[in-house]
């Protein structure tokens, strides 16, 4: 088996001069649709958690912006480029820690700079968002090879949140690499945390591995590190929304928690990210801004209350946490691996990129 035959679901297509989007509040229940003919009706999916997933959403925001161009075209003839703008600044508000849609944003404008104001810009930005997404297909499979290479065989893998298909253009980050190395006959087992609120690692990464026949075993978050102790887990790989400067790596909430454990109990820690997920001008991990939820995501679970309700029972729901670089052992990228990342291996793998 190949690692290409573990890579069917498809979180966004464009089709019918519309994006579709797999509606992922609802899976694994039900496998449906959103149809977005707009600029506004994107920047809501990201914000609603239709779409989610760091590479996912720059994918999104870039569709996004070739619609607004679409838009501003249709309604402003030449004066598109600055009919969009408010479009633009919508997608980009719509979550704030992922540094992939506001890296997919801008790579967007550059493109819709360089053309001319006279002529519809829609065909030449719907090419430049295909090539964003044709290119993080392309980035899944080479981090997905090279962080597999670093896994022994007979390992036992632990993962957080869901970093697959999902999330990506295709085979996806940390999960690609899981499923390279499942492929490759390196792993023994493969353990997912639920990922509490929104369960990410139940209804999703699960839900990606049982199509491709990966058997994985969940567990509540907060057995990880006890699974760490038990010998179990020889890596954690996980992905990642923002990357500082200096190695600093936000991530799923949780995330910083594993990396604490696995330093502990001697399990390396890999991070699998695109070089779109590095953030040059974010300094460190205090810089990034932590997108925080509202109260009834922790307060609730599948719908129902699970806390008393009533006065002073309230929730702290930042969504994501910040790993400092020191307790990152390997950070995999399509340019190329880092071992131990700091400022100076990061800086190195930027120029590389050109
Ligand atoms: O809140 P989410 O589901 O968008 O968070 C996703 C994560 O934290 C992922 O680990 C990260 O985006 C990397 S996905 C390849």
């Amino acid at each position: 088996m190949t690692a290409s035959s573990h890579d069917t679901v498809r979180a966004l297509e464009w089709a019918d001069e519309a994006l579709y989007l797999l509606d992922q509040r609802r899976l694994p229940e039900a496998e449906a649709y959103r149809c977005c003919r707009d600029a506004p009706a994107v920047a809501a999916a990201i914000a609603e958690m239709v779409v989610r997933g760091a590479p996912a959403i720059g994918i999104a925001a870039a569709y996004g912006a070739a619609l607004a161009a679409r838009t501003a075209w249709r309604e402003h003839g030449a004066g598109w480029a600055a009919a969009m703008a408010d479009d633009l600044e919508a997608l980009r508000r719509s979550r704030p820690t992922a540094v992939n849609l506001a890296w997919a944003l801008a790579r967007m404008e550059a493109r819709a700079a360089e053309l001319p104001a006279g002529e519809d810009p829609t065909p030449a930005l719907l090419a430049e968002a295909h090539a964003v997404h044709a290119e993080d297909v392309a980035a899944n499979r080479r981090m997905g090879r090279s962080g597999a290479g670093l896994i022994q065989p007979g390992s036992g893998v632990l993962t957080h949140c869901n970093t697959g298909s999902l999330a990506t253009g295709g085979l996806g980050t940390a999960l690609g690499v899981i499923r390279t190395a499942w492929a490759d006959g390196r792993l023994e087992r493969v353990f997912a945390d639920e990922t509490r609120p929104w369960l990410q690692g139940a209804r999703l990464t699960a839900w990606e591995l049982a199509a491709d026949g990966i058997p994985v075993a969940l567990l509540a978050d907060g057995a990880a590190p006890a699974l760490m102790r038990s010998g179990a887990v020889d890596w954690v790989v996980v992905g990642a929304d923002r990357i500082a400067a200096n190695g600093d790596v936000a991530n799923k909430i949780g995330t910083y928690g594993l990396a604490l454990a696995a330093r502990e109990h001697e399990v390396r820690f890999m991070v699998v990210a695109p070089a779109a997920t590095i953030d040059p001008q974010t300094p460190d991990g205090e810089a990034i801004p932590i997108e925080t939820r509202g109260a009834e995501e922790v307060l609730s679970a599948g719908g129902h209350r699970i806390a008393p309700a009533g006065e002073g029972v309230g929730a702290w729901n930042p969504v994501f946490d910040v790993t400092p670089a020191g307790l990152v052992d390997v950070l995999v990228t399509e340019r190329g691996v880092v071992h131990q990342p700091d400022a100076e291996g990061i800086a190195r793998l930027v120029a590389e990129g050109g």
